[in-house]
């Protein structure tokens, strides 16, 4: 099938915030994680079949110190600590992709941020 975008805005965010002061965003804005190990952002991802599925993750990070985020997915941890390096500037986005297995139906995919930085500022997750 093809990509679906799953805005962040529009996701569960725990410890963060829906901002837009930074251009080059797709949708409403993005999140902005507060800077505490813990914050997340859980997007609920739909798939028809059950398989291996790519997850890429549109970020931006304007500091020069890796953000990192494990990946859950149905609450398991499907990778760990995945870097989401600097970008250059908090208007500068890239994309970085995992894979995950998902279940068919409704899928719960948790980003946590894993130090006191916080995540990355999040855009969209595209699977
Ligand atoms: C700045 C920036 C935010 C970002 C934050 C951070 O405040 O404007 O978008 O989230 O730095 O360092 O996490
Ligand atoms: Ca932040």
């Amino acid at each position: 099938a093809a990509p679906t975008d799953y805005e962040a805005e529009d996701a569960q965010i725990s410890q963060g915030v829906v901002e837009s002061n930074h251009t080059g965003f797709s949708g409403r804005g993005f999140v902005n994680y507060t800077n505490v190990a813990g914050s997340y952002v859980e997007w609920t991802v739909p798939v028809a079949q059950a398989g291996t599925y790519s997850l890429t993750l549109r970020f931006a990070n304007g500091t020069g110190v890796n953000r990192p985020l494990d990946f859950q997915v149905n609450g398991a941890i499907s990778a760990s600590a995945v870097a989401f390096p600097g970008t250059g500037a908090w208007t500068t986005w890239q994309t970085r992709t995992i894979t995950a297995s998902l279940a068919a139906g409704q899928n719960k995919v948790r980003a946590v941020a894993t130090t006191a930085e916080g995540g990355p500022n999040a855009d969209k997750l595209i699977v």
